[in-house]
């Protein structure tokens, strides 16, 4: 089969391709994406973000109380002749989708009330593995005209890797430090797409009914991808997805039926610039730097056999040549030690213990570092 792609002005056909190095990176191609990811490789893809029609079913036109009219979604790719004709769509798209991802690929879902129990069922049945929910809560979102139903405040994600034994990518330390320290959770309060972010058409209207917040994309693609990796959306509308991409240092790939969205997208790409690598690199697991034995400090002469180290409150513990500590009648680890002193189960010796060098108190975790660097 031949696609049309709209990686430059004009559009040019593109031929299957069967392998990951075809594929056609950082290009925006126009068609049913069915059917295109059924001409892409298999297991090429990191990350596939998804924002499906909602099949919001809008019965007749929509009016503020000052009797201006509401910009609603009541878009052609929006409608479906029912909850079955939605389901068989669903059930494809997210087939082809899963055919696409790597072993250890992910993929998130966009969706509202109006789709998005239907969608979270045909994931776990294709055999996908929903690792979480997030609720986006806007902060802005658009008052309950009628009065009738509680204000639509929220949508819902679904993040689900390839199957349940992928070793999915979970940036969690970098999730952590955007969160201010503090563990990211799945409710996300952050505002809909309005101000300069929203693209106008040439009437000055919004370009697309549903262009979703760079900021929201930002936390999906730091946390669960790494520089490099291929992003893949199916439903590309103005490539909100590419965009965040090609910033945080990604590869991405977006399908789009809509010739005049395509257009909106590829303008918004040729301005997106991508972040400096130092800009880039985020902070790693904890768990994923290289471990380092006590008693390597020893082996290697930073702290020598009978050194003492001390705690905050003065307690002192006598380095052994095995790497091991003796405070009192209690010896073991710099763990074990240290929580034994503190009468806790458990202690972080590394940040629990100091040791003196020229008159100056230095925690024993600097000696660790200056191996860690070393390994770099
Ligand atoms: C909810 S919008 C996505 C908006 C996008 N996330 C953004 O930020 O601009 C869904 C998009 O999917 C496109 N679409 C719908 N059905 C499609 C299909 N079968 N193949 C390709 N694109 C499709 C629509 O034209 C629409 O632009």
């Amino acid at each position: 089969m031949t696609i049309e792609t709209k990686s430059c002005a004009a559009a040019r056909p593109l031929k299957t391709c069967a392998t990951a190095a075809e594929l056609p990176l950082n290009q925006i191609l126009g068609g049913d994406c069915i059917e295109l990811m059924n001409s892409l490789p298999e297991s090429s893809i990191d990350l596939i973000f998804a924002d499906p029609p909602y099949n919001l079913q809008l019965k007749g036109d929509l009016y503020r109380p000052d009797n201006s009219h509401v910009d609603a979604v009541d878009d052609a790719w929006d409608q479906f002749s029912s909850f079955a004709a939605y389901d068989r769509f669903t059930q494809d798209w997210l087939k082809a989708a899963r055919r696409l991802l790597k072993p250890h690929g992910a993929i998130w879902v966009i969706g509202s009330y109006h789709n998005v129990f239907r969608v979270g069922a045909a994931m776990q049945n294709a055999g996908y593995w929903i690792l979480n929910d997030v609720v986006w809560r806007k902060s802005n979102p658009m008052p309950n005209f009628r009065g009738k139903r509680l204000t639509n405040a929220h949508e819902t994600l679904i993040w689900a890797s390839k199957e349940e034994a992928s070793k999915y990518t979970f940036n969690y330390e970098a999730l952590k430090q955007l969160n201010e320290g503090v563990q990211m959770r799945s409710d996300w309060v952050l505002p809909i797409c309005t101000g300069h972010e929203r693209l106008k058409n040439a009437d000055g209207d919004k370009a697309h009914p549903t262009q979703k917040p760079e900021s929201l994309l930002h936390r999906v693609i730091l946390g669960t991808t790494n520089p490099g990796d291929v992003v893949l959306d199916p439903f590309f509308g103005t490539g909100t997805t590419g965009a965040v991409a090609k910033m945080l240092g990604r590869e991405y790939i977006g399908l789009e039926r809509e010739a005049a969205y395509r257009e909106v997208a590829e303008e918004r790409l040729s301005r997106v610039r991508k972040f400096d690598k130092e800009a880039l690199s985020v902070t790693g697991s904890k768990r994923a730097e290289p471990r380092v034995p006590f008693g390597q400090l020893v082996e290697r002469g930073m702290l020598r056999p009978g050194e003492m180290l001390t705690n905050n409150r003065g307690q002192m513990a006598k380095v052994r040549a095995d790497g091991t500590l003796i405070a009192d009648d209690v010896r073991g680890s710099i763990h074990q030690v240290g929580a034994a002193l503190e009468g806790a189960p458990s202690c972080n010796g590394w940040t629990y213990w100091n040791f003196k060098r020229d008159g100056k108190t230095v925690p024993i975790d600097l000696l660790r570092q200056q191996i860690r660097a070393e390994m770099s």
